[in-house]
């Protein structure tokens, strides 16, 4: 490793259509606690993230939100903040892949790709037609995610045109039965484009990039699962995966991206100028410092490093090595895949505690930031695997070691040392406190290399172990019993000064994950925390004020809380034909998940006179963020036509199990009215909510 490093890291850069969930802070958290531990080393870092502003989700996104796409960003970026210094998030940069930075690299990346020419004699960048669905309602062509049908195979309904969620079938969505555009419910047309294509199949990247993932840089697990995408062979389920496959990097306008040169009318694809946001990004953060992009670039020292999770793997390990290497620039030294964070388990864990953990309401309860940072860091290891965060979990590693092990050594020490001796420490320690503070010193080196490694629970375990040494060495001398007689005041002066220069050493060895804590502690012992080996010990002390305080578990039951419902009104009378029946309770009521729909689009059922087939939008998105719709079968034929329902808002009971009838699954059930004696009486109403409600609001 050399002396001085040089360092360029990033984080995955966040989609503009949302507020940053725990599982974004996480990453922060973990690429800061890195980026600080390297900074101490005195190497020199920089660390940028940015918005990834383009692409369709986002464009759909702002029209629904009658913004424009750029102030739909503008809007979220403005948010940021609060969140980064909420967790004492040190980025260097946060900028926009919107800007006019990215913009030109983004260009000026393809420009210099364009040109070179692939094994076959043509270039890397091949121009293709290709056939695609168009929604002639919106006027544009449909990303797969955007179409839905009927699945080609188990006939299953509203199936993405990628693939069957039911069966599990591969298919383009050219193959579905029945396609409509799930933005205007429209059936797409088929239209050709001519579609720009990285050859990354070309013999050239396939060998840069097998040798670029295997060659030991990635972590294991990480490079084993690429593997796959180099053979050609027969899957289980017997379709062929063939290799590397060029990939589309063109969209066709309407599109929130950047233009491609020469070539009016067509985008970027969003994957493609979102990792060139990191430069960007470091672009920009140069500028402001009068700093030379190329040059700092070009310094052949310069390692570049990105914290990404795994689901992001092949942009980050195929794509954005291509781009960087086969134009002409040097690809990342590595990419650093961590897994997904869940949360209590997913479940609920007590009745008045719920899931989530919303980092804005983690901080507005007035809970310390770097609580968290401790727990994640103490969970975080260099693989990537799944982490979970448990509340009881929390508050056990928080208050028993952070505060009970870490903390309680200063609070125990420094108000005799300010009372009795006026703050000064003892440079004698004893042959035992020496000792003690020498071995805790000479951990320094194997601790720097489980923060370099990424091994941060194994870092907090071993300063974990010595702080537990320095309790028992506590327990040993009994301060609290050496101050009842002036004649050990020698004795309690040494002990004490040896548990501050032991706490100044752990403080230091924690700096990373608790910057403001040991800023404290700099300002108490005024030892410098900024940097990993300093043995000089501490000399006086400021009057000891408390350095962080317990989790309390109301603030922990705060924040999973979910809000109680109203009780409920229960009339005891029979109307409409039919008695009430018998009381629920809340919590038996809070089981059925009531949600405000659009009726999209609504048919016939052929071969049933009840039946209507209703497309439903209740404000679902998938993963990629692409709306999602339900088809649902109500027997309301005799009362409505199509053409009626169409664009009318609904009440759809959301968590209804699916349901397989004659005609397809139905998923859900629309709420309608009727009387109980149905054949007197035989009409049935839909519901149809105020105005103001809209698609997705729960009805409590
Ligand atoms: O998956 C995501 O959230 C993407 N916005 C990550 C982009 S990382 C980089 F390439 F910009
Ligand atoms: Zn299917």
């Amino acid at each position: 490793m050399p002396l001085h490093r040089k360092l360029f890291v990033t984080t995955a850069l966040p989609y503009a259509n949302g507020n940053f969930h725990i599982g974004h802070i996480m990453e922060y958290i973990q690429a800061d606690i890195w980026v600080r531990y390297q900074r101490m080393q005195g190497h020199e870092v920089n660390f940028v993230g940015a918005d990834d502003t383009h692409g369709a989700p986002i464009m759909i996104a702002a029209e629904k939100a009658g913004k424009t796409p750029q102030q739909f960003v503008a809007d979220i970026a403005a948010g940021r903040k609060q969140y980064l210094d909420g967790f004492h998030i040190g980025f260097d940069n946060w900028h926009s892949t919107d800007a006019p930075e990215n913009h030109e690299l983004a260009r000026q990346i393809y420009r210099d790709l364009r040109d070179i020419p692939d094994s076959a004699g043509g270039t890397l960048i091949e121009r293709k037609t290709i056939e695609q669905f168009f929604d002639p309602e919106k006027n544009m062509f449909l990303p797969d995610r955007y179409i839905k049908g009927e699945c080609p195979k188990c006939h299953a309904l509203d199936q993405y045109g990628d693939n069957c969620e039911v069966c599990g079938s591969v298919y383009a969505p050219t193959d579905l039965i029945n396609p409509f555009s799930v933005l205007s419910g429209a059936r797409p047309e088929l239209k050709h484009s001519e579609h720009f294509f990285f050859k990354l199949s070309d013999p050239r990247c396939v060998a840069y990039l097998e040798k670029w993932t295997q060659d030991g840089r990635l972590q294991p697990e990480v490079a084993n699962k690429i593997k796959e995408w180099f053979s050609v062979r027969t899957n289980p389920d017997g379709t062929k995966s063939e290799g590397l496959g060029d990939w589309d990097i063109s969209r066709d306008a309407p599109y929130f991206g950047i233009e491609i040169p020469d070539a009016p009318g067509k985008y970027f694809y969003v994957w493609l100028d979102a990792p060139i946001g990191y430069l960007a990004s470091l672009k920009n953060l140069l500028d402001q410092r009068g700093q030379d992009y190329d040059a700092y670039m070009a310094d052949p020292k310069l390692e570049q490093f990105h914290f990404i999770g795994k689901d992001i793997v092949t942009f980050h390990t195929l794509f954005w090595p291509a781009i960087l290497h086969f134009s002409g620039r040097k690809a990342p030294d590595n990419v650093f895949v961590h897994g997904f964070l869940t949360v209590n388990n997913g479940e609920k864990m007590s009745k008045s505690r719920g899931t989530g953990l919303d980092p804005l309401k983690y901080l507005s309860l007035g809970m310390n930031p770097e609580w968290l940072r401790y727990y994640l860091a103490a969970k975080l290891s260099a693989r990537n695997e799944d982490i979970d965060f448990n509340a009881d979990d929390f508050m056990a590693r928080v208050n028993s070691d952070l505060i009970g092990k870490f903390v309680n050594i200063a609070s125990r020490a420094a108000g005799f040392l300010s009372k009795r001796f006026e703050g000064r420490l003892s440079a004698e320690f004893g042959a035992l406190g020496a000792a003690m503070l020498a071995d805790i010193r000479s951990e320094s080196d194997a601790i720097a290399k489980l923060y370099d490694t990424r091994e941060m629970g194994k870092a907090t375990r071993e300063i974990m172990l010595l702080a537990d040494r320095v309790n028992a060495y506590v327990d040993q001398h009994k301060p609290w019993s050496l101050a009842k007689d002036p004649a050990n005041d020698e004795a309690l002066h040494q002990v004490c000064s040896v548990l501050i220069n032991c706490f100044a050493v752990l403080t230091r060895y924690l700096a990373p994950i608790l910057p403001q804590l040991a800023e404290a502690v700099q300002g108490f012992t005024g030892l410098d925390m900024a940097k990993w080996n300093v043995d000089s010990n501490v000399a006086t002390i400021a009057p000891y004020q408390h350095l962080m305080q317990r989790v309390d578990v109301k603030q922990l039951d705060a924040l999973f809380e979910v809000p109680e419902p109203a009780a409920p009104i229960v009339e005891i009378v029979a109307p409409g034909g039919e008695v009430i029946a018998p009381p629920i309770s809340i919590d038996d009521f809070a089981k059925i998940d009531l949600r405000i729909a659009r009726i999209v689009a609504c048919s016939a059922v052929e071969g049933s006179t009840k039946l209507l087939r209703l497309t439903l939008d209740a404000g679902e998105q998938d993963a990629t963020g692409a709306p999602r719709l339900r088809n649902v079968f109500s027997g309301i034929a005799s009362m409505y036509s199509a053409e009626q329902l169409v664009d009318q808002l609904t009440v759809l009971v959301a968590n209804l199990a699916p349901r397989k009838m004659k005609f397809g699954v139905s998923e859900g059930m629309v709420m309608a009215a009727s009387h109980g004696d149905e054949k007197a009486n035989p009409g049935i109403y839909i519901l149809n909510p105020w105005p103001g409600a809209t698609p997705g609001m729960r009805i409590h």
